[in-house]
Order: structure tokens, then C-alpha cells, then sequence
């Protein structure tokens, strides 16, 4: 018998449900349904996301998006075999929305229920897509994380590095609020980026000893920038010499990783896996012949969403790891080796 599974992400400024289907002896599910209602015009005044406000709209935005995929997937609640939803890491109030949801919807239909690790669950989002053949390195680019994974199997993975200030989505969108872009300011950044001359303006490389990444020093130096340019300033090569500056370092980290490992397939995760000029450099990467392959979620997949939830609650309910009513939501990350 098929295992339908009802997924919720409300860890951030997105709010999601998916539905999945798995046949008894899949690995993964397959994507039934699914619905996502971004909060960016709530947050857009502010330059940022207003955590009070997310989770109130979370609290609006919850059941429409519930029922739009219920009638999708052409399912009712009565039927969801497994109800899961993001436990960690996020902003409390908005984690609180969708797990408390979840958690109240396996009580009342008495059906399992799986809490989630956000960043993980960004791992199993190319799954949705394309299996890549184990190993692989996985690098979680998002706007809260930035790590570098080596994927041995579905659930046998170990992580490789991690950023020790703020995360490469989070250079890109400080970036773009010090550029006077919008919000989010990574897809403004990029857009941007593709009108200018990346070699215009030098920043500096990071250097670090481990397989870490570290990208506050970078940020500084665009407000500096920026700055001393004053008028003058070219802002369309600003964002591309960034831009550069933030993938060099990002890339430099995987190279390495790359030879230390010699595992030449990688896989990129999170919402800035959207970037442009991120998935040129992977092309010429092949094309050099320094990887083999790379993989990565559709588009919006890349971004917050409930599917890639609903993939890691089926694995973590086939292997047994069940949650309980009691459970509570965790802010910080604290990712487990495996
Ligand atoms: O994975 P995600 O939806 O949320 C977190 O888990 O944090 O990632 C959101 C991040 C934001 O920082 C956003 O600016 C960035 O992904 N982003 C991009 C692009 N699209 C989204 N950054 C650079 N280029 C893009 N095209
Ligand atoms: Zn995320």
C-alpha cells in the first residue's frame, strides 16, 4: 500500500505544505502536490524579515495553502498516512505555526507524525529532482547556512564544513541592502551582477585553515566599497566583483574538498542554488573537467519549501525515527553526524 505523507515548512519567511507519495520499496516519494505562499510583501517595508509578523502570517496562510494542496493532490486529511513538519532550525514563533499544526493533525487523525531538521531536509531536495550517484558532496547555500556535506547514502552522511560567521545567503542579501536593492536581496544581487564587470573592484580572500567558510570579512569590505566610491560608484560591477568575491570563496572551499575527497560529483542545495553565476562556474567546472557532474532541486526547490520536508520525514519514518506530541522547536541548527 502507498504512504502518503503531508509535509509543513513555516521555519522562516515562507509558508508550504506538501503531499508525497511513496509505493512500498521506494527510496524516495514522489511530489503529489504541493503550494507556497512567500511573506515577502509583509517584510519588504522592513528590508528583512520581522519574526512577529512572519508568524502571524504563517497563522493566515497556513490552511489556505493546506486545503489548495489537499484539492491538488485530490486527497483528503483522512488519508495522509504520516504527518511531518520542520522542528529546527528557524525563528521560534514561526517554527512553532506549522509544527504545532502538524503535530495537532496526527493526534486528531491518530497517525505518526516526524519532526524535521531544516538543513538536512535541504540535502534530500535534489532527490525531488535527479538521484546523484553516492558519493557525493552536497553544499547547503542559504540564507541561513552555509555548509559542505560528503553523501554516502540516502542517510549516511557527514559534514565536511561549516560557515563560522554569517552565511553566503546572508552576504547577499546584506549585500544587496548596502547596494539599495530589494527584498530578498540575493535574487536582486544576481540580476544585477549580469550588467556588470566582475574585475572592476579587488576584494580580498578569506583564507581558512579547515573545510570552514567565513564571509562577514567580504561583506565589510562592500560597505567600504561603497562608501569610498560614493558617487562614482559603478553599482552593477560592484555587485558582480561581490558576487566573485563571495563565489571564489565558496568554490575555493569545495575545490578542496574536491581533491581531499576525490569525489568529483557535487550537488547544490538552498536558495542560492538559484544563483546565476554560481551554476555558470559549476558548467565550466565540467566542462574542465574538475567535476564529473552536478546536480541540484529545480529552482524552487532550491528556495524554502515543503517538499524536500516531506522527502526527509518519509526517510526518517522508514527508518523508525517517529516524533512525539511532546517535542518542541529548536532556533539553532546543531546538525548531527552521522
Ligand atoms: O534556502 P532559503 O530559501 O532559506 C534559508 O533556509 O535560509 O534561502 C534563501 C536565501 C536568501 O538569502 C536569498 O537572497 C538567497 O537564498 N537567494 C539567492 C538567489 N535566490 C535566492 N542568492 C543569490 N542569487 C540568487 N539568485
Ligand atoms: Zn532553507
Amino acid at each position: 500500500m502507498a504512504t502518503h505523507v503531508m509535509a509543513v515548512e513555516s521555519s522562516c519567511d515562507d509558508t508550504s505544505i506538501a503531499l508525497l507519495r511513496a509505493e512500498p520499496g521506494d527510496e524516495v516519494p514522489r511530489l503529489v502536490s504541493w503550494s507556497v505562499q512567500s511573506q515577502n510583501d509583509v517584510h519588504e517595508k522592513f528590508g528583512g524579515v520581522v519574526p512577529e509578523l512572519a508568524s502571524r502570517a504563517h497563522l493566515y496562510n497556513l490552511l489556505p495553502c493546506m486545503r489548495k494542496v489537499l484539492a491538488h493532490g485530490g486527497i483528503s486529511l483522512e488519508d495522509v498516512d504520516v504527518f511531518a513538519a520542520t522542528r529546527q532550525p528557524g525563528l521560534i514563533g514561526c517554527l512553532l505555526i506549522g509544527h504545532t499544526a502538524a503535530k495537532t493533525l496526527s493526534f486528531v487523525f491518530d497517525k505518526p507524525f516526524v519532526s524535521c531538521h531544516h538543513i538536512e531536509s535541504h540535502l534530500m531536495s535534489v532527490y525531488l529532482e535527479k538521484q546523484p550517484p553516492f558519493p557525493y558532496l552536497s553544499l547547503v547555500v542559504s540564507g541561513g547556512h552555509t555548509s559542505l556535506y560528503r553523501i554516502d547514502g540516502f542517510d549516511t552522511y557527514e559534514i565536511l564544513g561549516v560557515a563560522i560567521d554569517d552565511a553566503i545567503g546572508e552576504a547577499f542579501d546584506k549585500g544587496a541592502k548596502v547596494l539599495g536593492l530589494g527584498f530578498p536581496g540575493g535574487p536582486a544581487l544576481d540580476l544585477l551582477a549580469q550588467s556588470g564587470d566582475e574585475k572592476k573592484y579587488a576584494f580580498g580572500r578569506v583564507h581558512l585553515e579547515a573545510l570552514n567558510f567565513s564571509f562577514s570579512g567580504l561583506k565589510s569590505e562592500l560597505a567600504r566599497a561603497v562608501k569610498r566610491e560614493g558617487e562614482n560608484l559603478d553599482a552593477a560591477s560592484m555587485a558582480a566583483s561581490f558576487q566573485r568575491s563571495l563565489l571564489d570563496h565558496l568554490l575555493g572551499q569545495l575545490l578542496r574538498a574536491v581533491k581531499g575527497t576525490k569525489i568529483t560529483r557535487v550537488a547544490i542545495v538552498g536558495g542560492v542554488a538559484r544563483n546565476s553565476a554560481l551554476r555558470r562556474r559549476l558548467d565550466a567546472w565540467v566542462q574542465e573537467g574538475v567535476l564529473s557532474e552536478w546536480f541540484a532541486p529545480k529552482p524552487e526547490f532550491c528556495t524554502d519549501n515543503a517538499a524536500m520536508i516531506g522527502v526527509y520525514a518519509y526517510r526518517k519514518y522508514k527508518r523508525g525515527e517517529l516524533g512525539l506530541l511532546t517535542d518542541d522547536v529548536e532556533a539553532t541548527a546543531r546538525p548531527k553526524r552521522k
